[in-house]
């Protein structure tokens, strides 16, 4: 495995992200990490990441410098170059200038990281500081026109570094200098695949459950899904899945889960039917935050019950992955993202003296629904949209009542079901119906009528962070305006949203 220290960049995930396409099994650790801790990961190499910090301002991330003596190649990107050439005795030198975007790099000595690489290529730079002096034994590899340091390195004890980021893709041949890293200079094998995964994952949740009890919130969406299947495959039935109807659930939502967990996959499930006590608790309340408030603290006292019914649980597993725990940590990214701390059910393990398992927690949202497919769950859990954790309550604006969920679930069912015929369900990130507290008059038949307003939302989007409002065909947004309005009673108008995000949001609320 390949061993990267986090400094903060916000290409860190891109990092491992290329070196596992390259089917080399990677891992992101903070700085703090002791040196104990990296020898006993018994890294093959060690990729020191880049960071927005300045070597030497104050509180500038650091690792423990003992890695340097451990004999392990070593490769610093950006701030990783800088932390290790002060750490070995070089200078670096705040620029007057700084570097950002593309650069014409210069490569002086086509061997080691450069092996195979054109003599002048083009790499994406993006720093302020640079390098003054090198420690005793580097040399420089390459350069640029404004960076006399582009590329070092310390061939006898592999030590490289590039000012540079060679993994993104405006780095011409940032794949290969990678590849030169991990394979000529590491001497990886190619021999991650999920196939692997699954066999030392099972193996590791073994080890750390031994013979004891697991619960999992089980949420329906991909991730809880897959950690389920793959805890499963493990330890069979040591493992209790809790599925909560928080009565703001589409359509349909809870047998399909009974249906797939504990009918065709015979798992222990257990379902708690709480919708009334959601919906008497959520009753009267239009603020969203106070929705969310609300679901979140209820949702932990249904499952808080739940577990109490699970003789002798020790443990609660959760379908983490790689970047919750990276916003998790966010060492230096500032405040993470709150969206998900209420269904991550945050405070619960320490409350009920329950251990974590985390079977996910070093992959990514594409890898997990390959390791989903690698499984045998079927496509529509592999690729199954997002939905948040408050449900239709974030997409009811204003009071929920029975009466409106049922309105907003019909309406629902049908924009899944034409989005489903056009095939467009997969291709789109979100699609959904946002139920609007305002009336408009409409005439059906002779009569007048006087109804809601009905919202579609469509968006396409790699990660939910930005997303573009889709361009879905005329004639698709005609059958599904029609069939909800001939259809639903209470909706009388259909609009569709074209905000994209920033500066709008995905959900209304
Ligand atoms: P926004 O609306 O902030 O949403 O653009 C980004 C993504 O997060 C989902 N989302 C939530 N998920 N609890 C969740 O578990 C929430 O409270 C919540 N709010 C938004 C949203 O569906 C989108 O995928």
């Amino acid at each position: 495995m390949i061993l990267i220290i986090d400094f903060g960049s916000q290409y860190n995930q891109l990092i491992a992200r290329r070196v596992r396409e390259n089917h080399v099994y990677c891992q992101i650790e903070p700085p703090d990490i002791s040196v104990a801790a990296v020898k006993a990961l018994k890294p093959k190499g060690i990729i020191l990441s880049g960071g927005p910090a300045s070597i030497y301002s104050k509180g500038s991330p650091r690792v423990d410098r003992g890695i340097f003596k451990l004999g392990i190649p070593i490769m610093g990107i950006c701030y990783g170059l800088q932390y290790m050439v002060d750490s070995l005795g070089g200078k670096v030198i705040g620029s007057p200038k700084r570097e950002y975007g593309f650069a014409e790099l210069l490569i002086k000595k086509q061997k080691g990281i450069f092996n195979g690489v054109t003599k002048k290529t083009q790499c994406w730079m993006s720093h302020g500081d640079s390098i003054g002096s090198l420690p005793k034994g580097f040399l420089v590899t390459a350069a640029t026109a404004n960076t006399t340091v582009a590329a070092t390195e310390d061939a006898r004890r592999k030590f490289y570094g590039l000012q540079f980021h060679p993994e993104v893709v405006h780095t011409k041949d940032g794949k290969k200098m990678l590849a030169n890293f991990l394979f000529d200079i590491c001497r990886c094998e190619k021999s991650w695949s999920m196939k692997s995964f699954i066999n030392s994952a099972v193996g590791d949740i073994r080890r750390q459950v031994g013979n004891e009890k697991v619960m999992l919130g089980l949420s329906g969406g991909v991730d809880s899904s897959v950690a389920a299947v793959l805890l499963h495959k493990a330890i069979s039935r040591q493992l209790t899945c809790v599925f909560v109807d928080n009565g703001v659930l589409r359509a349909g939502e809870a047998d399909r889960v009974i249906k797939m967990f504990k009918k065709h996959l015979h798992m222990n499930l257990r379902f708690a039917r709480a919708g009334k006590i959601f919906l008497k608790r959520l009753k009267g309340v239009a603020d969203p935050e106070k929705k969310r408030k609300i679901i979140g603290r209820t949702f932990i006292e249904v499952f808080e019950n739940e577990a109490q019914k699970i003789k002798g649980v020790k443990f609660l597993a959760q379908g983490t992955l790689y970047p919750d725990l990276i916003e998790s940590r966010s060492a230096f990214g500032g405040p993470s993202a709150v969206i998900k701390s209420h269904h991550n059910v945050g405070g619960l393990p320490k409350k009920m003296n329950l251990k974590l398992v985390e079977p996910l927690k070093h992959l990514f949202k594409d890898e997990v629904r390959q390791l989903g497919k690698e499984l045998g769950l079927p496509d529509d859990v592999v690729w199954r949209q997002p939905f948040p954790g408050p449900g239709l309550a974030v997409r009811i604006i204003g009071e929920i009542t029975p009466q409106r969920l049922s309105v907003l679930r019909q309406a629902d069912t049908i924009l899944w079901e034409e989005i489903c015929a056009e095939k467009l369900y997969y291709k789109l990130w979100q699609s959904f119906p946002v139920l609007l507290p305002v009336k408009s008059v409409g005439i059906m038949g002779d009569q007048r009528t006087y109804e809601n307003i009905l919202a579609i939302r469509a968006v396409t989007s790699d990660d939910a962070m930005t997303a573009d409002w889709a361009q879905l065909p005329h004639d698709i947004l005609a059958r599904i305006s029609n069939r909800i309005i001939n259809e639903v009673r209470g909706i009388n108008r259909v609009v569709y949203d074209i905000s994209s995000k920033p500066p709008s949001t995905i959900e209304w609320e």
